[in-house]
């Protein structure tokens, strides 16, 4: 069966048919769902039976994998470059409701770019869901280039150019989500990228931001802040929106570099919701931190 894709959305999001991603991708097939991600930014596959080597399998297929950041308490899957996007503890049970590791998840509710606060930020990331709640634990996505686009001219002249620092403790943060020893802080320095980039496979201009931005360089704090928070607004109302509702056996790929996203809260003291994430690197991101690209 030849691959399908049919639009979910008037500008980005598609849904993809006939195929297969438990099993290696031949080069043709390769090719279309790269082209697809670069028209769409958001593709949806159903019905999907992936165990983590296949999902680490498909994952490379389109680059290399960062692994997630290392939490206190050990990992309950068994590829380190797979991230649980889960509220089970190492035990598989559910987490307290102040556990660590719970409280920091929760700042995938704030809208994000996956890995945007490392010095080599995240291209792709795909979520390939094992259990998930009867109600509530939807996936939002906002389209950037969309939302550029149609931004007035006096907006885009103000911001080209300029750029935004990021931080995984700035969302946290927004939390109040502060519980971070120095030498957890130590390792995820402060980063700086672009605030407008050129996505490169379809050569449209995005904005690049989201909840770990924290201001802009070279700008008063607080105006820097404002700007962010004003793009933000600006970029996640509904008509740049589309809403995921899962089902078991979906997996999501979604462009970091030209869409952001954020969870909605479900009941997770009550419910499972089992989902597992790779990402891949987004190498053309490495010149924005040279320093801290060679430090390691
Ligand atoms: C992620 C993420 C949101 C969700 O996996 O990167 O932000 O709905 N997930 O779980
Ligand atoms: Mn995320």
């Amino acid at each position: 069966m030849a691959i399908s894709i049919r639009p979910l959305h008037d500008d980005f999001v598609g849904d993809v048919s006939g195929v297969d991603i438990s099993r290696p991708l031949d080069a043709e097939s390769v090719r279309i769902l790269d082209d697809a991600i670069n028209r769409y930014a958001v593709l949806v596959f159903h019905g999907q039976s992936l165990d983590d080597d296949q999902l680490l399998a498909f994952g490379r297929t389109f680059g290399s994998i960062a692994p997630p950041r290392n939490h206190r308490a050990g990992h309950r899957l068994q590829h380190a470059e797979i991230a649980d996007i889960s509220n089970l503890n190492v035990k598989n049970e559910l987490r307290a409701r102040d556990d660590h590791r719970r409280l920091d998840s929760l700042g995938n509710q704030l809208w994000h770019s996956d890995a945007s606060f490392r010095p080599i930020s995240g291209a792709l990331s795909m979520l390939h869901a094992h259990v998930v709640p009867p109600t509530g634990g939807d996936t939002l996505f906002a389209d950037l280039r969309a939302a550029y686009d149609e931004l007035d001219d006096d907006t885009k002249v103000l911001i080209d150019g300029l750029v935004a620092e990021h931080s995984i403790f700035n969302s946290r943060g927004q939390l109040g989500h502060t519980d971070y020893t120095d030498a957890e802080r130590a390792a995820l320095p402060a980063v700086r990228h672009p605030l407008v980039r050129v996505h490169p496979g379809s050569r449209r201009k995005t904005l690049y931001m989201g909840s770990h931005a924290s201001h802009i360089i070279g700008w008063p704090m607080p105006e820097g802040r404002l700007l962010l928070r004003e793009l933000t607004e600006h970029a996640t109302q509904q008509r740049f929106v589309h809403t995921h509702k899962w089902q078991a056996g979906d997996l999501v790929i979604w462009d970091n570099r030209c869409t952001l996203h954020r969870g909605a809260r479900y009941d997770d003291a009550k419910y499972r919701r089992d989902l597992r994430r790779v990402t891949t690197q987004d190498l053309d991101s490495a010149s924005d931190n040279p320093e801290l690209v060679a430090a390691g």
